[in-house]
Formats: structure tokens, C-alpha cells, sequence
């Protein structure tokens, strides 16, 4: 199977209207609380990517079954007796966690891989198992699996609180458990962030009873269970956020179709004190071009929400790579999230880190060059910043982009971007292999012979 690049024509500004597909994250977690019902449920606007793909296939693996139609999918829980999520699913998507809440909620019982650190750093699950145990889980940990079961779920009250301030996940997954245990459950330090709102709310029309949603103490009165619901996924705010950005690092004029403007306001804040012009030509559109005084240099802490996101420093990088003057960035959820940097640097940025904090020096333009994604949101980093380099980048790996991003090369296509999407070797047709070949058959033989000397 080949690899996937962007080749990216930039320098050109990125015009006209683009629908913003429904939220990645939110849909992930959705789509295993529709295990919670007991009968089919429809969600729509699910975007189809890998991650959403995989979180299907999981659900399948689980026993239940799924039908998608177009961006709807039909989850009809019937099946679901299947108790264990291995390393080979767990190792491709953390999200896949999401799947130990309904396990341990309808089952009774759950195996589950633990997830390990992944591109951005250590990612613990220790606040999900916490809540599980405060709920009445007995847990156990066997060859990198966590066992768990329960002859009750007991509603109690918990603190989420993690050294990194509180998890949007484990939030999630405490709030599916909480939704079947006895009792009532009050979740202190919760996290408030679109998507945990939307999840409850889901919930809440599926007949759980939760209050607090989008405070930081959530409550929760558990029920015996859940009928099946009818849900359209919300816009994706970092998708939306991450267009805008493009838009303004291309000097383009975008208008963003089906947003929740709500949703971007601390990207909008920040935004708007670097010089960008807003308005809202209709409901649920958002138009973004620059201001007159655009390029002001910015200083982000990325924080849990209403704070500025950390999925979106990585594309404010780019945009600030650009922008005359001094910003910094200090990453306070994964501080090792900064993959974007070095990759950054190969296009002309000049962009320089400091454990958890990155300094940026504005430079006039970006120069194009080959570049290489590592995770989702570095990836769209460098995508941007082709968009706006002066010549031709190829950005390589792209499918850890299209982990997150729907139609992302049509849609940059449709907003005038030269993009084309090629298998990773096309680029350099011949010469590019030969030499890959040859390399290749260097490194192999140099390990045999050392797989000899041992
Ligand atoms: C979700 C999002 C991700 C986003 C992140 C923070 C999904 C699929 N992913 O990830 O895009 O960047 O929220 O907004 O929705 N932590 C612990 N112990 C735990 C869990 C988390 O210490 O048990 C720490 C993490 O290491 C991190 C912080 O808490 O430093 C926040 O992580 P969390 O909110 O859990 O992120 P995810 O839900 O995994």
C-alpha cells in the first residue's frame, strides 16, 4: 500500500466557502456511547476518516452493528458482548478507551489494552481508572491489560484533577459509567470542553440524567437504561480553526460554513489581537480575512477550555512563523507537543524550544521543501504552511493529517490551493526509488551482518 503525500503548490490565498465537516473528537466519543442504548441509534455528520473508521470497526469487534450511509451511521448495540479491545486496536488509537466506559456500564466487565505514550508524548489513563474504581470497578493490570468488572456500579463523588489539570477523556468515560450506577455521582474537576457537552447532551436525551454540563462539577443520577437517540455531530472546531488559520497565513478570504462560532471563541480571541477581521454573513458562517493591522506577535498558553486549545498551537505556530516580531507559545497539556518545530524550520521558519515553551521569529516568507507529518495536528501545521511557502513542499505521511481532516486536500482544492495528493514516491519518479532501493538494501544488509556478529 503506498504512502500518501500532499504536494503543495503555495503562495496563493486561499478563497471562498468551505463546509466545516462534523467533530472528529466528539464523534469518536459519541459513537461508543450509542453502545449505552438499547436499541439502534442514528448519528449524523459523522466525519469519515481514519479515526472514525476505526472507532467503527471497533464497535463492530465489540459485536454490534453498524451501518453508515453517506455521514450517517446507524449503531444498533444488540450484539455487544464482546469484552476485550487488544494491543493491535488500542496501539493504532488511543480514543479507543472510550470503548472500557459502555463495557464496564452494559457489560459488566472489560479487558482493555492500555494505550501507552503515542507521537505527543506519555498520554496516562490513570484519571479514567480512578473514576472507574470510585464507581465500584475492581481493576487489575495483567501483560499491559487492564481487568476490570463490578457486581454494581455505586454512584460517588470524584475528582478528575490530573497534573496537567483535568482529562477530556476520562470525563467521558466517567460520565458513561456514572449514567447506569446507583445512586448519584458527582464529578468534581470535569472537564468543560465542547465536546464533553455534547457527549453528555447526548446522553441526556438518551434519558441519563446529568446536570453541570460545561461546569466543572458534574452530576449525575443513574438509570437502569438508555433508549436509543437521533444525533447530529456538531462542527469540528479544530478543523474550522485550522482553515481559518490557512486562510490567514495565505492572506486569503475564507468563509466557513456550519460552525459553531461559540465553539472557536478562544481561537477568534487570539485571532483578533494578531489582526484578523471576523463577521458572520449568515448563521453558522464565518468569514475571515485580515484586518488592516494584521500581524501583531502573539503570546499562547494553551489550557484546558475556555482556555486557547492545544490542538490548534500547532497551526498558530505556522501562522506566527510568519508574522514580523517575537511570539511564544507554552504548551501546558502535552508538553512534548511540538513535532510541528523542526519541520517548521525546513520551510525557513525560525522557531526555537525550551521544554514547554517555543519562541517564534517572525520571517518574511516560507520557503517550499519536503516535510514530514508525525501526528495529526503537526501535520496540519505543515500543511498550512506549504499553503502559504513561496514554490512547491511535499508534506509526507499525510495520513496521520487525514486521521482528522475530511476531504482536506478537495477541500483546500476548492478554496483555489494547488494541492495534489500522490503516492509518496511519485514525487521523484525512478531516481527517488532507486535510491530508496538501494538504501534500503544497504541498511538490511548492514543488520544482517550484525545479526550475525551476535
Ligand atoms: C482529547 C482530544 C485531544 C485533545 C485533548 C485535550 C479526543 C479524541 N482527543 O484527548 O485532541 O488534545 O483532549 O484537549 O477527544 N491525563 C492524565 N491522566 C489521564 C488522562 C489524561 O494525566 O487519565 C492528562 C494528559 O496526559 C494531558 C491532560 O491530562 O496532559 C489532558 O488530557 P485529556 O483531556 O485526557 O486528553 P484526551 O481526552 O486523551
Amino acid at each position: 500500500m503506498p504512502l500518501w503525500m500532499y504536494e503543495i503548490e503555495g503562495a496563493r490565498p486561499l478563497q471562498g466557502r468551505v463546509r466545516i465537516s462534523g467533530s472528529k473528537n466528539a464523534s469518536l466519543a459519541l459513537l461508543a456511547a450509542a453502545l449505552l442504548a438499547d436499541g439502534p441509534s442514528t448519528l449524523r455528520n459523522v466525519p469519515i476518516l481514519r479515526d472514525t473508521l476505526h472507532m467503527i470497526r471497533l464497535i463492530e469487534h465489540l459485536g454490534a452493528h453498524v451501518t453508515m450511509c453517506g455521514n450517517a451511521v446507524i449503531v444498533d448495540p444488540a450484539g455487544f458482548s464482546v469484552d476485550l479491545v487488544p494491543y493491535d486496536i488500542m496501539s493504532k488509537m488511543r480514543a479507543s478507551f472510550y470503548a472500557m466506559g459502555p463495557m464496564l456500564a452494559k457489560l459488566g466487565r472489560a479487558r482493555v489494552s492500555l494505550p501507552g505514550g503515542c507521537a505527543i508524548g506519555d498520554r496516562p489513563v490513570d484519571l479514567h481508572l480512578e473514576g472507574f474504581k470510585a464507581l465500584g470497578a475492581g481493576l487489575s493490570r495483567n501483560a499491559g491489560y487492564i481487568h476490570a468488572r463490578h457486581r454494581g456500579l455505586v454512584g460517588a463523588r470524584l475528582s478528575l484533577m490530573g497534573p496537567n489539570g483535568t482529562s477530556v477523556g476520562a470525563t467521558i468515560n466517567v460520565m458513561m459509567v456514572a449514567a447506569f450506577a446507583e445512586g448519584s455521582t458527582t464529578i468534581d474537576d470535569a472537564a468543560r470542553e465542547p465536546e464533553v457537552v455534547e457527549v453528555g447532551m447526548m446522553l441526556q436525551a438518551m434519558g441519563a440524567k446529568i446536570d453541570g454540563l460545561g461546569t466543572n462539577r458534574i452530576r449525575v443520577e443513574g438509570v437502569n437504561k438508555l433508549r436509543p437517540v437521533d444525533w447530529t455531530v456538531s462542527p469540528d472546531r479544530i478543523e474550522a480553526g485550522t482553515y481559518l488559520i490557512g486562510a490567514l497565513a495565505t492572506h486569503g478570504d475564507v468563509t466557513l460554513e456550519n460552525v459553531s462560532v461559540e465553539t472557536l471563541e478562544p481561537v477568534i480571541t487570539e485571532a483578533v489581537l494578531w489582526g484578523a477581521d471576523f463577521s458572520e454573513p449568515e448563521a453558522g458562517c464565518l468569514r475571515v480575512r485580515r484586518g488592516k493591522d494584521a500581524k501583531r506577535p502573539l503570546k499562547i498558553v494553551t489550557e484546558p477550555w475556555p482556555g486557547f486549545p492545544t490542538d490548534m498551537q500547532s497551526v498558530f505556530t505556522t501562522l506566527l512563523a510568519l508574522t514580523p516580531g517575537v511570539s511564544q507559545i507554552r504548551e501546558t497539556i502535552y508538553q512534548d507537543r511540538f513535532n510541528q518545530v523542526p519541520e517548521l524550520n525546513r520551510l525557513g521558519a525560525k522557531v526555537s524550544r525550551e521544554k514547554s515553551l517555543v519562541s517564534i521569529e517572525g520571517v518574511a516568507a516560507l520557503q517550499g521543501a519536503a516535510v514530514m507529518a508525525s501526528d495529526l495536528r503537526a501535520g496540519a501545521a505543515l500543511v498550512m504552511a506549504a499553503l502559504a511557502a513561496h514554490g512547491t513542499s511535499q508534506v509526507r505521511r499525510v495520513y496521520h493529517v487525514e486521521r482528522g481532516y475530511e476531504y482536506m486536500d478537495s477541500k483546500l482544492r476548492q478554496l483555489g490551493a494547488v494541492v495534489r495528493r500522490v503516492p509518496e514516491v511519485e514525487a521523484d519518479p525512478g531516481l527517488a526509488q532507486a535510491a530508496t532501493d538501494t538504501f534500503d538494501a544497504q541498511v538490511e544488509a548492514l543488520s544482517a551482518g550484525r545479526r550475525m556478529e551476535v
